[in-house]
C-alpha cells in the first residue's frame, strides 16, 4: 500500500497512551486509606505541580486551565498546594523527592516572591545538585529574573510554548507572540545556564499551510533548542469548549494535516534532530536523546523523560498522579479541591486500582512508546499482523521491530492490545492519530 494510503486508512480516533488504562477508563478508584500505602511502596517520589491559571486561554488549548480573574487566586492556591503536600508527609512514609516539574495552565505566572514561597517548602532539605526540575514557560510571561530565581533552585530544564511563529496561525488561535520576543527569553535563559530547553509546536492549527509551517520551522531550528515536542492538534471541542472559537472548516485533516507534520520532521532532520519516541525530536548532545540510546527512556502524564519512574505525586488542581499499582486524580473543581484539604483528605475524585491485565497492557504500551520494539513472547502476533504486511513493523529475533515508517503509526498499533478500547462507543472522548 502506498504510504499516503496508509495515512488514511490509519487516521482514527484513540488514546494518547500516556497511562494505561487512558483516563476515561479507570473504573475503580484506591480509597483514602489504601492510597498512601501505595506511595510508600515506591521509595523515591517525582513531585508534579500543577499551576491552572492563564492570563487569557488560547482557543486550542486542551489542558486543565482556568482565566486567572483575581491575583489574590494565585496565592490562596499556592497555600492549598503547600497544605496537600503537608498531608503527604503526614500519611505517607518519609517522602524522597527525586524531580519536580511545574505544569499547568502557566506557572511563569508566579511572581518571584510566590517561586521563593512554592520551592523555599517543596524543597526544603534537598540536595539541589541532585534534583532533576523542569518548568512549562509561557514566553510571553516569562521574565529574567524568574528564570533566575527558577535556576538557583536547582531547576534545570524549561519547556517554552511555542506553537506556531506565524502571526495569521496566531491571529486564528488567540495567541501573538513574536519570534523576537521569543528569541530573547530564550538567548537569556541560554545565558542564565539553561543547557536543556524544549519548544512545544502543533501541527494541525487553524491557518497553517506548509510554507507557513516551513518558515516557523527555519525560525525554530535557528535557536537551536535542545528538544521539541511536535503535537498533532488534538481537536476536542466537546471537552474544551475554548476550541469553538475554532472553525472546523479551517482545520487541514487527512493527508492535507499529515503535509505540515512532514514538513517540520524533515526540517527538523535536517538541522540534525533525531526522533523520539511519539510527537518529541531531540538534538544528539540532549539528555533526552541519550536516553534512548542508553535504554532508559520513559512517558508519563508529563511527556517522555530520561529516567524511571514509578511514583508520581501530583498536587493540585486535577492532577495526576501515579504509583506502580494505581492513579488518582484530583478534583476539578476549585471549591471541592479545597474543600477535601480542609477536611485532611488527599483531594482526588478519580482514580483506578490496576489489574493483572492492565499491567500487561502497560509494559507493552511502554515498549512500543519508548523502545519501539515488542518481546514477541508477551503478545499475540497476530495484533500485528496488518502492520507487517503494510511494512511498519518486521520480526526479528525473538521481538517485534518497528520501521522508521511505522512510528507515525505508535498509537495505532497500542491500540491493538487495548482490550478496554471496544467498551466506550465510537472511541468520542479521544483526538485522532495522524
Ligand atoms: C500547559 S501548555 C504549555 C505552557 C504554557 N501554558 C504555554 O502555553 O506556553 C502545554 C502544551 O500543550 C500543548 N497543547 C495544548 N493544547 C493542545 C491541543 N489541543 N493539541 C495539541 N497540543 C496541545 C501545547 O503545545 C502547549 O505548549
Ligand atoms: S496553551 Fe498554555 S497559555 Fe494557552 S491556554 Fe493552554 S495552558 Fe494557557
Amino acid at each position: 500500500m502506498r504510504y499516503l494510503d496508509l495515512i488514511i486508512k490509519y487516521d482514527v480516533t484513540g488514546p494518547r497512551y500516556t497511562s494505561y488504562p487512558p483516563l476515561p477508563y479507570w473504573e475503580n478508584p484506591p480509597s483514602q486509606y489504601e492510597w498512601p500505602m501505595h506511595v510508600d511502596q515506591g521509595g523515591v517520589v517525582d513531585l508534579y505541580v500543577h499551576i491552572p491559571f492563564c492570563k487569557n486561554i488560547c482557543h486550542y488549548c486542551g489542558c486543565n486551565r482556568i482565566k486567572l480573574c483575581d491575583e489574590n487566586d494565585l496565592d490562596k492556591y499556592i497555600n492549598y498546594l503547600l497544605k496537600e503536600w503537608k498531608l503527604y508527609r503526614q500519611k505517607c512514609l518519609p517522602l524522597r523527592i527525586n524531580s519536580l516539574h511545574l505544569g499547568g495552565g502557566s506557572p511563569s505566572l508566579l511572581s518571584v516572591s510566590q517561586l521563593d514561597k512554592l520551592f523555599g517548602k517543596l524543597l526544603k532539605d534537598l540536595d539541589k545538585s541532585k534534583l532533576k526540575g523542569s518548568i512549562e514557560i509561557d514566553p510571553r510571561n516569562a521574565s529574567k529574573l524568574q528564570l533566575q530565581k527558577i535556576f538557583d533552585y536547582g531547576i534545570s530544564r524549561l519547556s517554552f510554548g511555542i506553537q506556531d511563529f506565524d502571526p495569521t496561525v496566531q491571529e486564528k488561535i488567540g495567541r501573538l507572540q513574536t519570534f523576537e520576543e521569543v528569541s530573547q527569553i530564550f538567548q537569556q535563559a541560554r545565558m542564565i545556564g539553561f543547557e536543556d530547553i524544549n519548544f512545544d509546536l502543533i501541527y494541525g492549527l487553524p491557518g497553517q499551510t506548509v510554507s507557513r509551517i516551513e518558515e516557523t520551522f527555519k525560525q525554530v531550528v535557528s535557536l537551536r533548542p535542545d528538544t521539541i515536542a511536535f503535537y498533532s492538534f488534538a481537536f476536542v471541542p466537546h471537552f474544551a469548549s475554548n476550541q469553538n472559537n475554532i472553525l472546523s472548516s479551517d482545520l487541514l485533516q487527512g493527508i492535507e494535516k499529515w503535509k505540515l507534520l512532514e514538513t517540520g520532521r524533515n526540517l527538523l532532520f535536517k538541522a540534525g534532530y533525531r526522533e523520539v519516541g511519539m510527537d518529541h525530536y531531540a538534538l544528539e548532545s540532549s539528555l533526552l536523546f541519550k536516553a534512548l540510546e542508553g535504554g532508559n527512556l520513559h512517558r508519563n502524564f508529563m511527556g517522555y523523560i530520561n529516567h524511571q519512574v514509578d511514583t508520581v505525586i501530583g498536587l493540585g488542581f486535577s492532577a495526576i498522579s501515579t504509583t506502580r499499582k494505581s492513579f488518582i486524580q484530583n478534583s476539578k473543581n476549585f471549591l471541592e479541591y479545597y474543600d477535601l484539604i480542609d477536611k485532611g483528605m488527599i483531594p482526588f475524585v478519580k482514580g483506578h486500582v490496576k489489574s493483572d491485565d492492565d499491567l500487561k497492557t502497560e509494559s507493552i504500551i511502554h515498549e512500543i512508546m519508548c523502545k519501539q520494539k515488542i518481546k514477541l513472547n508477551s503478545i499475540d502476533v497476530a495484533k500485528v499482523q496488518a502492520f507487517i504486511n503494510d511494512n511498519l513493523v518486521k520480526l526479528e529475533g525473538d521481538q517485534v521491530i518497528i520501521l522508521e515508517a511505522g512510528k507515525s503509526f505508535l498509537r495505532n498499533i497500542c491500540m491493538q492490545f487495548d482490550k478496554r478500547l471496544s467498551t466506550i462507543a465510537n472511541n468520542v472522548t479521544f483526538s485522532r492519530t495522524i
